[in-house]
């Protein structure tokens, strides 16, 4: 396995559109299991393929909380919303293209996805509290949108400004 490096805010590639994956090959199981690595080693609970440069169609999860409970790694290739509740919830979100910052967001409360797995079945399933949260934020990535455009301008404004100095600072060394 191999950690891939995590593209940061603001980049071009994070505002992309991603192109639909065409098929399930072996080679997309190893991008899975290198984007699993690479969002535990962070650490995070999702990461999506176009913030590792991939402008593909997928992105991996994995909400559990806790030592205790066992882990469940999730790969959703060419997801798709099929159901959003009206009851709202808002959850403080963070971003590791956007490290060290954190807003509210508000989105519904419950979602349903269906989406191909790696066995190249289609799956679908109802998430609700983080894991809906976490689900609709890498969702978003696939179709280049951050939880900052969720935001005000300014405060947007500011979290960028803050972020290219970051990488400014970063690329000196
Ligand atoms: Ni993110």
């Amino acid at each position: 396995m191999t950690l891939k490096p995590i593209i940061l805010h603001p980049d071009p590639r994070l505002k992309k559109v991603c192109a639909p994956v065409s098929g399930v090959s072996s080679d997309l199981g190893k991008l899975a299991e290198d984007m699993l690595q690479t969002m535990y080693d962070a650490p995070g609970i999702g990461l999506a393929a176009p913030q590792v440069g991939v402008m593909q169609r997928l992105f991996v999860m994995d909400c559990v909380k806790g030592q205790d409970e066992a882990p469940r790694p999730m790969v959703l290739i060419n997801p798709e919303v099929t159901w959003a509740s009206d009851e709202q919830h808002t959850y403080e979100e963070g971003c590791l293209s956007i490290p060290e910052h954190y807003a509210e967001v508000t989105r519904p409360a419950k979602v349903r996805m269906a989406w191909t797995g790696l066995d190249n079945l289609r799956h679908e399933e109802e998430f609700d509290g983080l894991w809906a949260t976490c689900a609709q934020h890498e969702f978003d990535h696939l179709n280049g949108r951050l939880f900052i455009d969720y935001l005000g301008p300014i405060k947007r404004q500011l979290i960028t400004r803050r972020m290219e100095k970051l990488k400014r600072e970063r690329a000196r060394g």
